[in-house]
């Protein structure tokens, strides 16, 4: 794998485009300081400029060097979850420039744990660029399959790291304008995150594609069911349907996944599952309501997401 990864980060260094895992999903990547680089990085993602990317780093020192007025909560957060899925959006240095954070005084940062990731970020020694591998809008890629699906020949290479282990993307949290603010939901939860800082319901001013209504979406029109109303949808569209579901897989349907009834379990396979119901060319895909519960926030936002009608 080594030698793989030094060509990868010869190409980063060379202003080219790098896929490479995570533990959440696989990013496409792009050297942070090159304006070229990056412009070519949105332009495959077919992303809005204005946007903000999430930058990567071998380690929090690093990091926070793309940052100023750090508060003692970043400081604290970065020692208890890095490496691993947590984005902090903090007040950018000089090094962050207008074409990362999509013009706003913030950046974000991430030290990802996928040991290839690791590796990668230390052999480029800087800020790598990147958002998930998959064009503007579709489903989050976590395998790289899933990335030469999406992406063809327009990543200079994809390194092979695996089924990413988290399988959604990173908790976001914006420390940039005083407390804590939750701006996308993660593996790592509003209580953990509780532990250590006090996080705010407020809505925060800054602009991410996270955001945007429909995101995370298939191509065939998903809609959310309550385990209640499941089998009544079922007999309306009988044949036409793809489930994803907790239960027991019903005759009358051909396409039905199975999900784990643990929400981590769940998060890590929700993307394969949902590329695998868009290839089964149905009319609708029926996901079957997650509980309510705090530990299914996540995957809750996720599926609320890919099933918003564009
Ligand atoms: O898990 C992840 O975070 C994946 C993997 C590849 O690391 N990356 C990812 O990146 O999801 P991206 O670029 O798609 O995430 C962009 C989101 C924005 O929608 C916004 O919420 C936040 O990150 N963000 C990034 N930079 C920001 C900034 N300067 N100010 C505010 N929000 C920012
Ligand atoms: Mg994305």
């Amino acid at each position: 794998m080594t030698s793989e990864v030094r060509r990868a980060a010869q190409i980063l260094r060379a202003g080219g485009l790098v896929a490479f895992p995570t533990e959440t999903v696989y990013g496409l990547g792009a050297d942070a300081a090159s304006e070229k680089a990056v412009a070519r990085l949105y332009a495959v993602k077919g992303r809005p400029g204005e946007h903000p990317v999430i930058i990567h780093f071998a380690s929090a020192e690093q990091a926070f060097e793309w940052a100023r007025e750090i508060p003692e909560g970043a400081r604290v957060l970065a020692k208890k979850f890095w490496p691993g899925p947590l984005t902090l959006i903090l007040k950018r240095s000089a090094l962050a420039k207008d074409f990362v954070t999509g013009g706003q005084d913030s950046v974000g940062l991430r030290v990802p744990s996928h040991p290839v990731a690791a590796e990668l970020l230390s052999l480029f020694g800087s800020g790598v660029a990147a958002p998930s591998a998959n064009r503007f809008g579709r489903v989050s890629p976590t395998t790289a399959a899933h990335v030469r699906e999406d992406l063809g020949k327009d990543a200079d290479l994809v390194l092979e790291g695996g089924a990413s282990e988290v399988g959604i993307e990173s908790t976001i949290v914006d420390l940039s304008a005083g407390p804590a603010v939750l701006l996308r939901p993660g593996a790592i939860t509003r209580n953990q995150l509780e532990e250590f800082v006090a996080v705010t319901s407020e809505k925060s001013s800054v602009r991410h594609s996270g955001g945007l209504e429909r995101h995370y979406a298939p191509r065939t029109p998903a809609r959310l069911v309550p385990t209640h109303a499941l089998d009544k949808e079922i007999s309306k569209l009988a044949d036409r349907v793809a489930v994803l579901a907790f239960s027991r897989p019903d005759e009358r349907v051909d396409f039905w996944l199975r999900m784990p009834r643990d929400p981590q379990a769940y998060a890590q396979r929700l993307y394969a599952a949902l590329r695998e119901l868009d290839g089964a060319q149905c009319e609708q895909i029926l996901v079957e309501a997650p509980p309510e519960s705090a530990e299914w926030a996540a995957v809750r936002d996720r599926l609320e997401r890919a099933c918003r009608q564009a």
